[in-house]
């Protein structure tokens, strides 16, 4: 499996961190940046591990600002990216079983590395349960189409 993760500066040193979390689970890992705590902008690093995901280079996609808000979203501008920001555990799992989130967002400046940790693996443990969920997944495609993203 590979994985692409990006952040700004707020969540530099999470991505750091989780990069040999991911590859401890034998998870290849694409590092799209930022390399360093100067300060940059957000939508930057959401953009390109977006479209490493929908690209098909990427299996799936984590993305890290200082609250995990603006880098989702920004990341969920990118259409077929459905990036879910989550604080718990139990949200990461939800975010995968329900919303089949192809990109999970966290906040390196609200998470302690053990939970964001726990998140990580929460998300890559749960599976996507289909049925009712995939027709409102659906329906968020129809958006896209809807509003010419695609
Ligand atoms: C950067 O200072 C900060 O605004 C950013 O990391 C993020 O929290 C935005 O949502």
């Amino acid at each position: 499996m590979k994985i692409a993760i990006g952040a700004d500066h707020g969540g530099f040193e999470l991505k750091q961190t989780l990069i040999p979390f991911l590859q401890g689970r034998d998870i290849e890992v694409l590092d799209a940046g930022t390399y360093s705590t100067e300060s940059v902008d957000y939508p930057t690093y959401a953009e390109a591990v977006a479209l490493l995901v929908v690209n098909g280079e990427a299996d799936a996609g984590i993305v890290i600002c200082g609250t995990g808000i603006g880098i989702s979203i920004a990341a969920n501008k990118v259409p077929g990216i459905r990036a879910a920001l989550v604080t718990s555990p139990a949200m990461a799992t939800l975010a995968k079983q329900h919303n089949n989130a192809n990109v999970l967002a966290l906040g390196g400046r609200i998470l302690a590395q053990e939970v964001a940790e726990a998140c990580v693996a929460a998300w890559l443990d749960a599976s996507f349960e289909g049925e009712r969920h995939l027709r409102r997944l659906d329906k968020i495609s129809a958006i896209e189409t809807n509003h010419h993203c695609r």
